[in-house]
């Protein structure tokens, strides 16, 4: 059974988590309007993957008899000026998720909750994965510059950086 105040806990990473989705989905949208075909297919199958860490954990808080709230999101930005600016935005939304999932555990030790404690050793794990992948797109653009060549062929790499995690159920 959740306290009620690690219920409101994980409702609270169900919100971060679907605005995460909503986000990424924007960065979908934007890409392919510009017309990057790769760009575009990550950021949809980011957003999907972002939907799936919600979902787990609606999951969770009602087997363990609590409620899962579904609450109003914010509209995401619908342009991010370039592509560097947008993979950082990535990268900086990703960070701020860590830091949610770690002040997340925080709770959970404070009240004790070693079964939700337990649960969310999946999101450690994914958010190192997250960041670091990240990182490494935006360390691939940084070598890109302005090369428009380069740039092409990345719109082409990146699709093979879509992780198998989207097809998973939660
Ligand atoms: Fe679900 Fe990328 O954090």
């Amino acid at each position: 059974m959740l306290s009620p105040i690690i219920e409101e806990a994980l409702n609270n990473q169900i919100a971060v988590e679907a605005q995460s989705s909503q986000v990424y989905l924007s960065m979908a949208s934007w890409a392919e309007v510009l017309g990057f075909e790769g760009v575009a297919q990550f950021m949809y199958a980011h957003s999907d993957e972002e939907r799936m860490h919600m979902l787990k954990l609606v999951k969770f808080v009602n087997e363990r008899g609590g409620h899962a709230k579904v609450s109003a999101l914010e509209a995401p930005p619908k342009e991010f000026g370039s592509f560097k600016e947008m993979f950082q935005e990535l990268f900086n939304h990703e960070v701020k998720v860590s830091a949610c999932i770690n002040d997340l555990i925080d709770i959970c030790l404070q009240q004790k909750d070693y079964a939700t404690h337990n649960f969310l050793q999946w999101y450690v794990s994914e958010q190192i994965e997250e960041e670091a992948l990240a990182r490494n797109i935006l360390d691939k653009i940084k070598l890109i510059g302005d090369d428009k060549g380069g740039f092409y062929l990345f719109d082409n790499d990146i699709k093979q950086l879509i992780t198998a995690d989207t097809t998973q159920q939660p």
